[in-house]
């Protein structure tokens, strides 16, 4: 049938979709991958962050992005939400080719991925229980009761239920992500983006994070991207890793392979890790040599 140019089909029980629906629909059942970057080249100026990076996450898996400070991680995110347009490259999210869409396109695949930015990125004038509230009024098709529930069991998830009636101010840095991971779930997305979950925060607290974003991988099969400076969360989280370094991708591959890579700056981050393991080992073991 078709109507006022759109195709319209029967989905078998009576009801019609639009054909831009079904199309969707289709293309999200069968695709593979449900986020990649396909050649993407950005400049800031002169500054050539990335150079042809390209890599896939398929539905359900977890991409950890790994690299030094300043290698282009977070703009790899904003990119994949498409916030930034690459100079050159495709992007794709949802399994949907975004890389030209339009403002009110990209407000769409923002339902089924969002992210979840590494300050939080709170409302500071809302209680935490409102921030969490927010995104489902946006919805507009919830009753308040229905909120209501909802926003309860997403705090409960977190753990964060105890600081339901407080503003972003009075709460911890860790427990403001916690906060921020429920607010990103709170509309039921497929695909989540981190960005740095476990950074600037306690290593009992870092561990809860990742903890949690592994929960949700399981129970609820989210898609994710995760960056990341922490090693234990990457080998913890993902099914693959793409290491960055001066533009380019240098490592992809699990964990372990990561392990043997003859890359000399993955070597690099994998033995500072280490360092790192020890010194903590040392604390939890001496503590009263490291206070003294
Ligand atoms: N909007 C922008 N305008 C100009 N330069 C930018 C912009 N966004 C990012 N950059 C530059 O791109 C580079 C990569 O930035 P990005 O924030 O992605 O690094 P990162 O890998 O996330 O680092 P970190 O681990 O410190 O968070 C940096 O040199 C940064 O200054
Ligand atoms: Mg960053």
């Amino acid at each position: 049938m078709r109507t006022g140019g759109n195709c319209l089909h029967s989905t078998g029980n009576g009801t019609l979709i639009d054909h831009s629906d079904l199309h969707a629909f289709v293309a999200e059942e069968s695709c593979k991958p449900y986020l990649e970057l396909k050649d993407v080249c950005i400049s800031f100026g002169s500054n050539r962050v990335l150079d042809r990076v390209s890599f896939q996450v398929l539905p359900g898996e977890t991409v950890c992005v790994l690299g030094r400070s300043g290698v282009g991680k977070s703009v790899c995110l904003r990119i994949l939400m498409g916030f930034l347009k690459p100079d050159s490259g495709r992007v794709v999210a949802a399994c949907e080719d975004i890389t030209d869409y339009p403002e009110q396109e990209l407000d769409r695949i923002h339902k089924k991925v969002t992210m979840v930015f590494q300050n939080g990125a709170l409302f500071d004038s809302l209680t935490v229980w409102e921030n969490v509230a927010f995104p489902l009024r946006e919805l507009d098709s919830l009753k308040e009761e229905q909120i209501r529930r909802r926003v309860d069991e997403l705090l409960e998830m977190v753990g964060a239920k105890h600081v339901r009636d407080l503003l972003p101010s009075d709460i911890s840095t860790g427990m403001k992500r916690s906060v921020a991971v429920a607010r990103a779930l709170a509309a039921k997305p497929k695909a989540v983006l981190f960005d740095e979950p476990t950074t600037m925060v306690d290593p009992l607290m870092a561990r809860r994070l990742g903890d949690l974003i592994e929960t949700l991988k399981l129970q609820l099969n989210l898609t994710s991207v995760v960056v990341t400076h922490d090693m234990r969360l990457a080998e913890k989280l993902a099914d693959h890793v793409v290491f960055l370094d001066r533009g380019k991708v240098i490592f992809f591959g699990t964990a372990a392979e990561m392990e043997r890579s003859s890359e000399p700056i993955v070597q690099q981050f994998l033995q500072l890790d280490r360092i790192d393991l020890r010194v903590l080992a040392s604390t939890i073991d001496r503590p009263h040599r490291m206070l003294g």
